[in-house]
């Protein structure tokens, strides 16, 4: 019996290899290190989805855009029922409105996921949706329909550079979320808002907004050992810190550490996380001797996505638009392998009194 699965193998997959022990995530037979920063979020896309996707390869940065239009033309009624709703809650209502039996659902997902994303950041300030432009780079639409202007071409490149670090990993808990759903053949769309719900977790996608936290609680880098130890004192988890399948530091911490070094003024912020995180490993290498815990995606995802001028509570959406793409890949591997995924469980409960 494997409570939370661990090392148990519930899928077959050509999408991406997590090697936990090494480091390193490989997507499609590239080290993310070969796509993030270089290659843009919709190739990459259409790289995940080819043989999955029909005509994956053709032309995706114009498919990518039509679909972003598409959505919007589903989604933009929607937008006065936002109010009230955090950003991520805001995303999964205005998702779930989105119909499976659609004639290019791949596209529509990921469309409506960056539409979703920014609708629900400016609805939960009482902001009006910002419709999309089709003719501009997936990242760099999504950051102006949060911001309601244009954004300049390092900040486009930052946002995108993240798309790609989070675009897929393995059968982490959301993607095998998709996947269960996805074997019911239940619909990409339903696919993803389940995705979506397990990526919404502190544990999981909901923890870059926790980790700005920390950094505020923290203050000084003077309090940080203190904190930081007091935390685990109590019981707590380090947000930004620890994953299942990583043992060594997760390669896409790094990446993104690199694409926010990029954007001008940042070097301070970057400083005092490197100096929390210095301390925050000493302090869990203290207090957990043997875990082996290490800093995962979250940490620098805080960085990178603040200084990119997105509210915090706006950090899992734009996780969840990037990683729309890997669940929708998944998804449709799921329905091609065609069965069902249905484990046991071992009953501890009472029996009936005659059955004792
Ligand atoms: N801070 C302090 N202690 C930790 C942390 C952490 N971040 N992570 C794990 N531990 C401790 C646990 O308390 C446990 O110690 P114990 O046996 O003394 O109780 C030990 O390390 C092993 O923990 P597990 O629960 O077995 O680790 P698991 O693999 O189940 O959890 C997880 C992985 C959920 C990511 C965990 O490390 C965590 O909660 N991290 C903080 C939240 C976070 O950063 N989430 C984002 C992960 S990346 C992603 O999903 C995109």
């Amino acid at each position: 019996m494997s409570i939370g699965l661990d090392d148990v193998i519930a899928a077959e997959t050509v999408l991406s290899h997590v090697d936990g022990e090494a480091g390193r995530l490989i997507i499609r037979g590239h080290d993310l290190e070969e796509l993030a920063g270089r290659v843009p979020f919709e190739d990459v896309a259409a790289m995940l989805w080819d043989g999955l996707v029909p005509g994956a390869a053709a032309d995706p940065h114009a498919r990518f855009g039509e679909a972003r239009e598409r959505a919007f033309r589903y989604l933009s009624p929607l937008a006065r029922n936002l109010s009230g709703l955090t950003p991520v809650e805001g995303m999964r209502l205005l998702l779930s409105a989105l119909p499976d039996a659609d004639e290019n659902p791949a596209y529509l997902a990921v469309g409506a996921a960056a539409v979703a994303a920014a609708m629900a950041i400016r609805g939960a300030k009482g902001l009006p949706p910002v419709a999309p432009d089709a003719a501009a780079g997936h990242a760099a639409d999504l950051l102006r329909m949060i911001k309601g202007a244009p954004v300049d071409e390092s900040r486009a490149r930052g946002l995108d550079t993240y798309l790609v670090t989070v675009i897929d990993h393995g059968l982490n808990a959301s993607t095998f979320a998709a996947r269960v759903v996805a074997s019911t053949d239940a619909g990409l769309l339903s696919s993803v808002v389940a995705g979506l719900c397990a990526l919404k977790g502190p544990l999981h996608g909901g923890a870059p907004g926790p980790v700005l936290d920390m950094f505020d609680a923290i203050g000084t880098i003077d309090h940080a050992e203190g904190w930081l130890d007091a935390a685990i004192v109590r019981g707590e988890r380090l947000m930004g810190f620890g994953h299942r399948i990583y043992r060594v530091r997760d390669p896409r911490a790094d990446v993104l550490k690199a694409a926010a070094a990029t954007l001008k003024g940042e070097s301070n912020r970057i400083a005092f996380a490197e100096a929390v995180e210095q301390t925050a490993l000493t302090v869990l290498q203290r207090r957990k001797p043997g875990r082996r815990l290490d800093t995962n995606v979250e940490f620098y995802t805080a960085i990178l996505l603040d200084s990119l001028g997105v509210p915090r509570e706006g950090f899992t959406p734009l996780f969840a638009a990037g990683r729309t793409a890997g669940w929708v890949a998944h998804a449709i591997e799921q329905e091609k392998a065609g069965r069902i995924i249905r484990p046991l469980s071992h009953y501890v409960g009472p029996w009936p009194a005659q059955a004792a």
